[in-house]
């Protein structure tokens, strides 16, 4: 919150003297104060203004201010609400304390008294944020400990992420569905400065394009036939914290054209609105479609791929890291037994190698399902290889004896290293640090053919250090 915000003050009262008079007291007191003499006027001050507190008539013309103080907190929770009541009405004052009021005021009442409950309000409002900033600092510790990677690759991932979560930049994460891409923006998010304001997640494939623009920015009540309410749109709620666009592939061209103008400008009009809002956020983009190759097609704008193509974060899928499943599907485990009170310890070997064998299409999110399944149905302290993945399609039994297993690997690795340079022996040769000679005689000896290699992409590769 900025300075000026923390100091300004809502009046909601349907007496436009006492809101006079009211606004006079207060701001004699040095608090900024805006006023509404009905709900309607009351919720579009709380959209548009950033405030620090209200005081909310019990009584008001079209209904009790415990139903507008409800209103306000779905759209700021943690606004403290003084409530105003007549005397006598104690009883609803109790209630109001209940639903979430921060406290209750009988008219008339001492100034004094009010300006006391403002500033204890107030206080206990800066507190809060303090409890939340430290609780943060904790869970952002926890988070990046909630990521489980073994795999040089994800290691790597992670080492990176960590590096640039904390710069503000914009993000864009890549990966195929179920690698973890969700849970990788949380975790910039918490890592970053901004990890005291909100956080907000949108997915943009599951909102239909006609719904999508008011999502995203808000309307004004009446903006449309059904905007019986006005709506504070995902950039109002995400200001000076973080907003999460998942599968922004799926964005349709006419918003993308309005998210690179509000990206642009910093600022933005709710649909219905004349009045543009200034908005401060971070943005973090995530798709598994190739949108390098959408904008080619022109199905995605090469202008904002460039604004939101800035910090590039391509998560592996699970088949290029197997490394990282038994440490996974362990944790899965715990986790998921906890959860469902079952006492299961651990997973055999031959399951285990199961799990290793699978390709994992579903990538981190297969995996944990596969686990829950499991825990669910098993009836011993062990997940033996018969539940696991009874139903998928896993290559025959592959324990190859020692030596021909190792042939596999060495041709596997002759590969990898082709692909990477693209069949070019002599830098392969240089990378597997052995002569140029001896390299061609495993081409040979695995009648792998170099040429075959010149188109080869591989997007995921890391050269070692
Ligand atoms: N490295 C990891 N450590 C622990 N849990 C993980 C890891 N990666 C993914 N998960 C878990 O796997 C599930 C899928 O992850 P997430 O939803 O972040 O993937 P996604 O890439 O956003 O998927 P989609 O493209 O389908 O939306 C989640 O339950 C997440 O917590
Ligand atoms: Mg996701």
């Amino acid at each position: 919150m900025t300075a000026q915000s923390l100091k300004k003050i809502l009046v909601v009262d349907d007496d436009a003297n006492f809101l006079k008079l009211i606004r006079m007291r207060l701001e004699l007191s040095g608090y900024d104060v805006v006023t509404a003499l009905n709900e309607e006027d009351a919720i579009v001050k709380i959209t548009q203004e950033s405030l620090a507190l209200s005081i909310v008539d019990l009584r008001l013309v079209h209904r009790d201010g415990i139903s507008l103080m409800e209103e306000i907190h779905s759209i700021s929770p943690y606004m403290p609400i003084i409530i105003l009541t007549a005397h006598g009405s104690i009883e609803s004052a109790v209630e109001a304390t209940k639903k979430g009021a921060y406290n209750f005021m009988n008219k008339p009442f001492d100034h004094e008294q009010l300006l006391l409950q403002i500033e204890k309000a107030l206080e206990n409002r800066r507190l809060m944020s303090e409890v939340k900033r430290l609780e943060g600092l904790l869970k952002d510790k926890y988070d990046f400990k909630n990521i489980v990677a073994r795999s040089d690759k994800m290691r790597k991932v992670l080492d990176w992420v960590s590096r640039v979560a904390p710069t503000d930049s914009t993000i864009f994460i890549f990966g195929e569905s179920g690698t973890g891409k969700e849970l990788i923006a949380k975790a910039i998010h918490l890592a970053s400065e901004r990890r005291d304001n909100p956080y907000v997640a949108l997915n943009c494939a599951a909102i239909p394009e006609t719904l999508l623009e008011s999502e995203l920015f808000g309307h004004e009540k009446g903006a449309f036939t059904d905007a019986r309410k006005s709506h504070k749109g995902m950039f109002a709620q995400a200001h000076q914290g973080t907003i999460f666009l998942d599968e922004i592939g799926d964005m349709p061209l006419a918003i993308q054209a309005k998210l690179l103008r509000v990206l642009q400008e910093k600022q933005f009009h709710p649909l219905g609105s004349a009045k543009p809002l200034d908005v401060d956020v971070r943005v973090i983009a995530a798709t598994n479609k190739d949108i390098e190759a959408m904008v080619k097609e022109g199905s995605f704008r090469e202008d904002l791929f460039y604004r939101i193509h800035v910090v590039p974060v391509n998560l592996p899928p699970l088949r290029e890291r197997k490394e990282d499943i038994p440490l996974l599907a362990e944790y899965f485990l715990l986790d998921i037994s906890r959860r469902m009170r079952k006492d299961v310890k651990g997973i055999s070997a031959m399951a285990m190698q199961k799990l290793m064998l699978y390709d994992w299409p579903g990538n981190v999110r297969e995996l944990e399902n596969t686990i829950e399944h499991a825990v669910a149905i098993t009836r011993d302290d062990v997940i033996g290889q018969e539940i696991i993945l009874p139903a998928k399609n896993l290559p025959a039994e592959t324990l190859k004896p020692y030596k021909e297993a190792l042939e596999d690997f060495k041709r596997g690795y002759v590969v990898r290293i082709l692909e990477f340079t693209k069949g070019n022996v002599s830098k392969a040769a240089q990378h597997a640090e052995k002569y140029r000679a001896d390299f061609h005689n495993l081409v040979k000896k695995y009648h792998l053919k170099p040429e075959d290699f010149k188109n080869s992409d591989k997007r995921n590769f890391m050269p070692p250090e």
